[in-house]
């Protein structure tokens, strides 16, 4: 039912009001006030459709629209206005109101009509209203169901998107769009494929119109040195076409699949080795024992000559052989809780006469007071290598040598970092993934075993730590020790 607010003195005026709703429309309840004030105050406590008022009392006694608008009240107002008091009509409408009456001569004949105008407008103004209401209220609930599947996508680190059959981008996550620097918004409706530089697809990309090509599947490819799982999953709704592709940088997973495949290798060329270096160790004490016995004896220069090659044959092979038992390390580490710095320290006071002979300069940046539980001869061995190797990269070059040994504190990982750099040679890039493997060298025979780096490997592996090189052919080498710092 609907109810209308009558604001009005004027007896015969209410009457005649009440009168011709009554007959034009019974289903209205009227509401009355004396004053604007009273008005108000139901205004402010009840339901009311529609107000009629009379206008001395919307625009002398109180600004009675001025109070409706500062109330926030949307409820319709029409003014009704004495004869020749027209002016007040534009008034009126310019403050607020939806309509006016004309109180004339006419006015008992005309007022079904003027009331049905003015509450038709005001009933189509509320259903206008309403809808209005509706639909905003409708788009704000697709707006926050958008937003929290928004939400949902960018909460996952893989990188989404989400193309139509013209490879235009239909959704897209703020992974993707920040591994080009943009937001999802940004590239929405834009090519997938301008974004990674290139003037047409990829050749995994399958459009959602080839349905038979595009069944669920995954491919791994190598984009801009990373390596992506892509999956792709098509999907139809609603008539439209799309495909969904996922992309997974899996480049630290299969760093580690290799790292575990090498330890994996190592492992059992270990166990290979000891076997084999333990069988050869003893006829070779025989042969060296006997070798020695025979140079004491007084033979000829030539025999004295070959006795002492086969000496010194054999001596190599023993070092290969400690070599081979060191990188199987059948002895049990011996740890403690050790100053690198001073590891390093005294292992290069140990190689010093050499370095100055090859006039190698040593160069020190140490951060103080890096504690690692670790066996001090295993590092020396590590350290010492990474010296020997060194000074061999700089003697392939005509430069002056240096070598720099760089410790520090990364506190983010608790890791003590040991950084070795030279300015030798460098290693060439086909080469550097094989330095880690047992017996690679490149060094002449004789003077290499190619053990140097994978004995420090498996040490380092095994404190939980990594050893990792870094160079550029012809400038130098850096290697990267990590070691889990101890206090
Ligand atoms: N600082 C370096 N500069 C250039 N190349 C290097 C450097 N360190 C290692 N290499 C390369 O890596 C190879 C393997 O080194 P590794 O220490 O394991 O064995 P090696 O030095 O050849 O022999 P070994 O240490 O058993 O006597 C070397 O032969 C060399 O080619
Ligand atoms: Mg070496």
């Amino acid at each position: 039912m609907q109810r209308v607010l009558l604001i009005n003195q004027n007896i015969k005026d209410s009457r005649l009001l009440k009168k011709t709703f009554q007959n034009y429309y019974p289903a209205t309840e009227i509401v009355k006030a004396r004053d604007s004030v009273g008005g108000l105050d139901i205004l402010l406590h009840e339901r009311v459709d529609t107000i009629f008022i009379d206008s001395a009392f919307s625009l002398t006694d109180i600004d009675f629209l001025g109070e409706v608008q500062k109330n926030n009240i949307t409820t319709p107002v029409i003014v009704i206005i004495e004869e020749g008091k027209e002016i007040l009509a534009a008034e009126a409408i310019k403050k607020g109101a939806c309509d006016y009456i004309i109180k004339d001569a006419g006015y008992p004949d005309s007022l079904p009509d003027v009331i049905e105008r003015t509450l038709s407008a005001s009933i189509l103004k509320k259903d206008a209203e309403e809808k209005r209401e509706q639909r905003s209220l409708l788009f704000k609930q697709i707006y926050k169901s958008h937003k929290w599947w928004q939400n949902i996508i960018d909460a996952i680190t893989d990188y989404l998107f989400v193309i139509d059959n013209d490879y235009k981008i239909l959704r897209t996550n703020k992974a993707f769009a920040n591994l080009f620097g943009r937001e999802p918004a940004d590239i929405i409706m834009k090519p997938y494929f301008k974004l990674f530089d290139l003037k047409g697809p990829h050749e995994w990309c399958m459009l959602p119109k080839n349905k038979d090509s595009l069944c669920h599947k995954y491919i791994e490819r190598k984009i801009n040195e990373s390596i992506y799982l892509i999956s792709c999953f098509p999907i139809f709704f609603d008539n439209h076409d799309a495909a969904v592709y996922i992309m997974k940088d899996i480049t630290e997973t299969r760093r580690l699949k290799d790292q575990v495949y090498h330890l994996d290798k190592l492992s059992s060329l270990g166990t290979l080795t000891s076997g084999v270096a333990h069988e050869i160790n003893n006829p070779l004490t025989g042969i060296i024992g006997y070798t020695e016995m025979l140079l004491m004896k007084n033979g000829g220069e030539l025999s004295k000559k070959y006795l002492q090659n086969i000496y010194d044959s054999a001596i190599r092979c023993k070092k290969i052989v400690k070599n081979m038992l060191a990188f199987s390390r059948q002895a049990p580490a011996c740890k403690n809780l050790e100053n690198i710095n001073d590891i390093i320290d005294k292992t290069i006071e140990l190689h010093e006469y050499r370095l100055k002979t090859t006039n190698i300069e040593i160069i020190k940046d140490y951060e103080e007071d890096l504690y690692a539980h670790i066996d001090r001869q295993q590092m020396q061995q590590i350290i010492l290598n990474l010296i020997i190797n060194a000074e061999h990269a700089i003697s392939e070059t005509d430069r002056s040598g240096t070598i720099e040994f760089k410790t520090a504190y990364d506190k983010k990982s608790n890791n003590i970092i040991i950084t070795v750099s030279d300015n030798g040679n460098g290693i060439p890039r086909e080469a550097l993934p094989k330095i880690f493997d047992p017996f690679f060298t490149t060094k002449p025979v004789n003077k290499g075993t190619g053990l140097g780096l994978s004995i420090a490997h498996g040490i380092i592996a095994e404190q939980g730590g990594t050893i990792e090189a870094e160079s550029k052919i012809g400038k130098g080498t850096s290697f990267i020790i990590e070691l889990p710092r101890t206090d």
